[in-house]
Protein backbone atom coordinates (compact mmCIF):
# COMPACT_ATOMS: atom_id res chain seq x y z
CA UNK A 1 0.00 0.00 0.00
CA UNK A 2 1.68 3.68 -0.79
CA UNK A 3 2.39 5.61 1.88
CA UNK A 4 0.78 9.08 2.25
CA UNK A 5 3.50 11.72 2.19
CA UNK A 6 2.84 14.44 5.09
CA UNK A 7 4.85 17.59 5.35
CA UNK A 8 4.95 18.96 8.86
CA UNK A 9 6.27 22.16 9.44
CA UNK A 10 9.29 22.25 11.51
CA UNK A 11 8.85 23.44 15.28
CA UNK A 12 6.62 24.30 17.59
CA UNK A 13 2.96 24.34 14.93
CA UNK A 14 4.21 21.20 13.61
CA UNK A 15 4.19 19.61 17.25
CA UNK A 16 0.73 20.69 17.47
CA UNK A 17 -0.06 19.32 14.27
CA UNK A 18 1.43 16.29 14.89
CA UNK A 19 -0.46 16.03 17.59
CA UNK A 20 -3.76 16.58 15.82
CA UNK A 21 -2.95 14.16 13.44
CA UNK A 22 -2.02 11.28 15.86
CA UNK A 23 -4.78 11.73 17.77
CA UNK A 24 -7.01 11.80 14.05
CA UNK A 25 -5.68 8.24 13.96
CA UNK A 26 -2.42 8.85 11.77
CA UNK A 27 -0.09 7.84 14.64
CA UNK A 28 3.89 7.74 13.73
CA UNK A 29 5.79 5.93 17.06
CA UNK A 30 9.23 6.34 15.70
CA UNK A 31 8.74 10.18 14.92
CA UNK A 32 9.24 10.50 19.01
CA UNK A 33 12.28 8.85 19.51
CA UNK A 34 14.68 11.55 19.27
CA UNK A 35 16.70 11.74 16.49
CA UNK A 36 18.18 14.16 13.33
CA UNK A 37 16.35 12.03 11.31
CA UNK A 38 13.82 13.80 8.88
CA UNK A 39 11.70 11.50 7.79
CA UNK A 40 9.62 8.42 9.76
CA UNK A 41 7.03 5.99 8.09
CA UNK A 42 4.15 4.20 9.81
CA UNK A 43 3.03 1.61 7.61
CA UNK A 44 0.26 0.46 9.50
CA UNK A 45 -1.13 4.21 9.23
CA UNK A 46 -0.44 4.31 5.79
CA UNK A 47 1.62 7.87 6.64
CA UNK A 48 4.95 8.89 6.26
CA UNK A 49 5.82 12.00 7.89
CA UNK A 50 8.47 15.08 7.16
CA UNK A 51 9.74 17.84 9.12
CA UNK A 52 10.44 21.15 6.78
CA UNK A 53 10.85 24.36 7.47
CA UNK A 54 7.77 26.06 7.66
CA UNK A 55 7.74 28.25 4.70
CA UNK A 56 8.93 25.43 2.49
CA UNK A 57 5.75 23.32 3.19
CA UNK A 58 3.83 24.89 0.23
CA UNK A 59 6.40 23.64 -2.17
CA UNK A 60 6.30 20.10 -1.54
CA UNK A 61 2.86 19.95 -1.56
CA UNK A 62 2.77 22.18 -5.06
CA UNK A 63 5.52 20.05 -6.81
CA UNK A 64 4.01 16.69 -5.16
CA UNK A 65 6.85 15.69 -3.29
CA UNK A 66 4.29 15.72 -0.74
CA UNK A 67 1.15 14.82 -0.88
CA UNK A 68 -0.29 17.12 2.22
CA UNK A 69 0.93 19.49 4.84
CA UNK A 70 -0.01 22.24 6.85
CA UNK A 71 1.28 25.91 5.93
CA UNK A 72 0.34 29.16 7.39
CA UNK A 73 -1.83 31.26 5.31
CA UNK A 74 0.31 34.26 5.56
CA UNK A 75 2.82 31.78 3.42
CA UNK A 76 -0.67 30.97 0.90
CA UNK A 77 -1.39 34.14 0.67
CA UNK A 78 1.96 35.27 -0.55
CA UNK A 79 2.98 32.80 -2.90
CA UNK A 80 -0.28 31.65 -4.24
CA UNK A 81 0.64 27.97 -4.52
CA UNK A 82 -1.26 25.86 -6.94
CA UNK A 83 -2.64 23.59 -4.51
CA UNK A 84 -6.15 22.88 -2.54
CA UNK A 85 -6.54 24.14 1.10
CA UNK A 86 -8.58 21.69 2.59
CA UNK A 87 -9.00 22.62 5.87
CA UNK A 88 -8.23 25.72 8.42
CA UNK A 89 -6.69 23.84 12.00
CA UNK A 90 -7.72 27.04 13.87
CA UNK A 91 -4.05 26.51 15.42
CA UNK A 92 -0.89 28.79 14.74
CA UNK A 93 -3.66 32.00 15.12
CA UNK A 94 -2.41 35.01 14.61
CA UNK A 95 -2.56 38.03 12.46
CA UNK A 96 -0.61 40.30 9.68
CA UNK A 97 -0.70 44.04 10.32
CA UNK A 98 0.50 47.15 10.27
CA UNK A 99 2.71 48.20 12.93
CA UNK A 100 4.87 51.63 13.21
CA UNK A 101 6.17 53.53 16.17
CA UNK A 102 4.08 54.88 18.60
CA UNK A 103 4.77 58.72 17.82
CA UNK A 104 4.47 58.05 13.61
CA UNK A 105 1.75 60.32 12.08
CA UNK A 106 1.16 59.62 8.94
CA UNK A 107 1.36 61.85 5.96
CA UNK A 108 -1.15 60.48 2.94
CA UNK A 109 0.59 62.97 0.79
CA UNK A 110 4.07 60.97 0.55
CA UNK A 111 5.20 57.30 -0.46
CA UNK A 112 4.91 55.28 2.28
CA UNK A 113 7.59 53.04 3.34
CA UNK A 114 6.82 49.39 4.08
CA UNK A 115 9.22 47.03 5.48
CA UNK A 116 7.83 43.72 5.46
CA UNK A 117 8.77 39.72 4.47
CA UNK A 118 5.39 39.42 3.02
CA UNK A 119 6.21 42.14 -0.31
CA UNK A 120 2.90 40.50 -2.49
CA UNK A 121 0.70 40.57 0.30
CA UNK A 122 2.17 44.16 0.68
CA UNK A 123 1.79 45.42 -2.70
CA UNK A 124 -2.18 43.96 -2.86
CA UNK A 125 -3.21 45.82 0.16
CA UNK A 126 -1.77 49.33 -0.65
CA UNK A 127 -2.89 49.06 -4.00
CA UNK A 128 -6.55 48.01 -2.96
CA UNK A 129 -6.07 51.00 -0.87
CA UNK A 130 -4.92 53.13 -3.43
CA UNK A 131 -2.01 54.25 -1.36
CA UNK A 132 1.85 54.99 -3.02
CA UNK A 133 4.10 53.06 -1.36
CA UNK A 134 8.23 51.52 -1.43
CA UNK A 135 9.02 48.39 -0.02
CA UNK A 136 11.63 47.16 1.38
CA UNK A 137 11.56 43.63 1.77
CA UNK A 138 13.42 41.97 4.52
CA UNK A 139 14.35 38.30 5.87
CA UNK A 140 13.31 38.57 9.59
CA UNK A 141 13.67 40.82 12.39
CA UNK A 142 11.48 43.35 10.46
CA UNK A 143 10.46 45.12 13.63
CA UNK A 144 14.47 46.61 13.47
CA UNK A 145 13.42 48.41 10.56
CA UNK A 146 11.48 51.64 11.89
CA UNK A 147 13.46 51.81 14.60
CA UNK A 148 16.40 51.96 12.77
CA UNK A 149 14.53 54.64 10.24
CA UNK A 150 14.94 51.85 7.42
CA UNK A 151 11.27 52.17 6.82
CA UNK A 152 8.30 54.09 8.18
CA UNK A 153 5.60 50.75 8.69
CA UNK A 154 6.27 47.42 8.76
CA UNK A 155 3.90 44.37 8.10
CA UNK A 156 4.66 41.52 9.92
CA UNK A 157 2.85 38.64 11.91
CA UNK A 158 1.69 39.99 15.16
CA UNK A 159 0.84 37.26 18.03
CA UNK A 160 0.76 38.13 21.22
CA UNK A 161 1.84 41.13 20.57
CA UNK A 162 4.89 41.14 22.80
CA UNK A 163 7.88 41.91 20.25
CA UNK A 164 5.86 45.14 19.06
CA UNK A 165 5.64 46.29 23.15
CA UNK A 166 9.01 45.26 23.49
CA UNK A 167 10.37 47.60 20.83
CA UNK A 168 8.03 50.56 21.21
CA UNK A 169 5.87 49.69 18.36
CA UNK A 170 2.17 49.53 18.11
CA UNK A 171 -0.25 48.31 15.89
CA UNK A 172 -1.82 51.01 13.21
CA UNK A 173 -4.24 48.71 10.68
CA UNK A 174 -5.21 44.64 10.92
CA UNK A 175 -4.05 43.79 7.48
CA UNK A 176 -5.31 39.86 7.55
CA UNK A 177 -6.35 36.84 10.21
CA UNK A 178 -4.13 33.86 9.72
CA UNK A 179 -4.06 30.14 10.72
CA UNK A 180 -2.46 26.93 10.17
CA UNK A 181 -4.28 25.09 6.93
CA UNK A 182 -4.26 21.47 5.65
CA UNK A 183 -3.32 21.88 2.42
CA UNK A 184 -3.01 19.13 -0.48
CA UNK A 185 -1.48 18.88 -3.89
CA UNK A 186 -3.74 18.71 -6.91
CA UNK A 187 -3.08 15.46 -8.25
CA UNK A 188 -2.44 13.32 -5.18
CA UNK A 189 -5.82 14.73 -4.45
CA UNK A 190 -7.25 13.34 -7.24
CA UNK A 191 -5.74 10.31 -7.12
CA UNK A 192 -5.03 9.57 -3.33
CA UNK A 193 -8.61 10.98 -2.64
CA UNK A 194 -10.26 7.94 -0.15
CA UNK A 195 -7.30 8.48 2.23
CA UNK A 196 -6.77 12.22 1.92
CA UNK A 197 -10.56 12.19 2.37
CA UNK A 198 -10.19 10.05 5.58
CA UNK A 199 -7.52 12.34 7.34
CA UNK A 200 -9.47 15.24 6.34
CA UNK A 201 -12.46 13.67 7.60
CA UNK A 202 -10.73 12.58 10.90
CA UNK A 203 -8.80 15.69 11.68
CA UNK A 204 -12.26 17.62 11.41
CA UNK A 205 -14.15 16.04 13.59
CA UNK A 206 -11.34 15.57 16.30
CA UNK A 207 -11.44 19.70 15.65
CA UNK A 208 -14.88 19.78 16.34
CA UNK A 209 -15.16 17.85 19.56
CA UNK A 210 -15.78 19.92 22.84
CA UNK A 211 -11.99 20.79 24.13
C1 LIG B 1 7.39 36.49 14.18
C2 LIG B 1 6.99 37.84 13.65
C3 LIG B 1 7.21 38.75 14.83
C4 LIG B 1 6.89 37.84 16.00
C5 LIG B 1 5.50 38.16 16.51
O1 LIG B 1 8.76 36.41 14.10
O2 LIG B 1 7.78 38.20 12.53
O3 LIG B 1 8.54 39.19 14.90
O4 LIG B 1 6.94 36.49 15.53
O5 LIG B 1 5.16 37.41 17.65
P1 LIG B 1 4.65 38.12 18.98
O6 LIG B 1 3.55 39.07 18.61
O7 LIG B 1 4.14 36.97 19.82
O8 LIG B 1 5.80 38.81 19.63
P2 LIG B 1 9.56 35.05 14.01
O9 LIG B 1 9.76 34.49 15.37
O10 LIG B 1 8.90 34.16 13.04
O11 LIG B 1 10.98 35.57 13.48
P3 LIG B 1 11.41 36.56 12.31
O12 LIG B 1 10.21 37.10 11.60
O13 LIG B 1 12.17 37.63 13.01
O14 LIG B 1 12.27 35.72 11.44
Amino acid sequence: MELLNVALPKGRLGEKVLAIFEQAGFPCPSIHETSRKLIFENEAAQVRYFWVKPSDVAIYVERGAADIGVAGKDILLEYQPDIYELLDLGIGKCKMAVAAKKDFRDDPGRTLRVATKFSNIVQSYYLSKGRDIDIIHLNGSIELAPILGLSDVIVDIVETGATLRENNLTVLEDVVPISARLIANKASYKFKNTVIDNIVRCTAALLEEPK
